[in-house]
């Protein structure tokens, strides 16, 4: 029987944030590691998405870099090249190739109504290129040339799975291929918000997130400047709501529901909230930094992981490009 395949990917912009790490990281570790007896076992397929990094503005050697620390990140939160296809989306062309056999099936006017298309424009209006419009094509293809089912990534990601989804139906109908409509893979933390109190934790919003590799001090600093009020009020909203929902992801619903009832009662008080947040927090991520530590110091075995990987993802990919290029008159 073959196995379901699993795939998903972060974008080289910078190093992990919680947000990553609950949203995506987690889902990914938990199909690599399925519990003991579950009886499903999966294929998976980790990438770091450096070409869509590309269609926003960027720095080259930040780009350099960041393509080698993501990976670095995930090996060191526990994703392992003996259970995983851990590659570099760049190093493997077939995803390029299939992205544009995709476009064809993909109108424009679709591509321009995407609400994350259009977000990102708002963010950068000077840039509103030809690569933007075709990331969520891309991301089809980055998924559908493994065939994957299972996409581990955060609620924001809902609306590009949806455009896979059209593309594998549309194509299965007019080339006869048989690609499986992928679906989210969700974990608890598939919305971890910002710690300004607005929207979501995300790596271009300066201010919003901590990172995997933060320090308890930063961590502390950066949860004491979570805005908060007097502690006693009706509503719950902002950077309060912020730091239950934290609370509720790092130390449990209850303690989340009892501070909550306290807030709406006799009022709370942040300072030692915060440090009992913050002590949780660094003990999740810590084990993650002492494992970083060690890939930091041995750059020959990461070389080696990167390279396998991007080999054996290319071999995978290249069965999906030459049945597709078969069914579509091709070859
Ligand atoms: P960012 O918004 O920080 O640039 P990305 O867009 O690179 O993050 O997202 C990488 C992965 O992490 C995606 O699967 C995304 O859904 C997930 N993710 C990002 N931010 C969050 C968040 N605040 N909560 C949950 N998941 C998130
Ligand atoms: N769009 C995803 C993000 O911003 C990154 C990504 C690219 C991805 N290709 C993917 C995620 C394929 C899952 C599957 O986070």
């Amino acid at each position: 029987m073959n196995k379901k395949r699993v795939l998903s990917g972060i974008r080289a912009t910078g190093r992990l944030h919680l947000g990553n790490y609950l949203g995506a990281v987690k889902g990914m570790l938990e199909l690599q590691n399925p519990s003991a007896g579950s009886g499903q076992v999966y294929e998976t397929f980790y990438m770091v998405a450096d070409v869509h990094t590309i269609t926003t503005p960027y720095k080259t050697e930040e780009l350099r870099k960041n393509r080698r620390e993501v990976i670095i990140d995930y090996l060191s939160a526990g994703l392992n090249p003996n259970a995983s296809v851990i590659f570099q989306q760049s190093e493997v062309a077939e995803h390029l190739e299939l992205a544009f056999f995709l476009s064809s099936v993909v109108t424009i006017a679709k591509m321009q109504h995407l609400p994350t298309f259009k977000d990102k424009v708002k963010q950068y209006p000077q840039n509103s290129t030809m690569a933007l419009l075709n990331y969520p094509i891309l991301m089809a293809a980055d998924i559908l040339i493994y065939k994957a089912e299972l996409v581990p990534v955060g609620i924001d990601q809902e609306p590009h799975l949806e455009v896979a989804r059209e593309i594998a139906r549309r194509f299965n109908t007019d080339y006869g291929t048989n690609f499986p409509e992928p679906k989210r893979f969700v974990t608890k933390g598939e919305y971890v918000p910002s710690l300004t109190g607005e929207g979501k934790m995300s790596k271009t919003v300066e201010g919003s997130y901590i990172n995997l590799t933060d320090t308890l001090d930063e961590i502390k600093g950066k949860i004491a400047r979570i805005p908060t009020d007097s502690g006693l009020g009706e509503e719950i909203t902002g950077g309060v709501k912020s730091l239950m929902e934290l609370i509720e992801l790092f130390i449990s619903r209850e303690r989340r529901e009892m501070l909550e009832q306290e807030y709406k009662t006799i009022g709370i008080r942040y300072g030692d909230i915060k440090s009992e947040l913050s002590e949780a927090i660094f003990k999740e991520i810590e084990p993650i930094q002492k494992k970083r530590a060690e890939f930091e110091n041995d750059p020959a075995l990461v070389d080696r992981i990167i390279n396998e990987g991007n080999e054996k993802a290319r071999e995978a990919a290249r069965e999906t490009i030459k049945e597709v290029k078969e069914k579509m008159g091709l070859s």
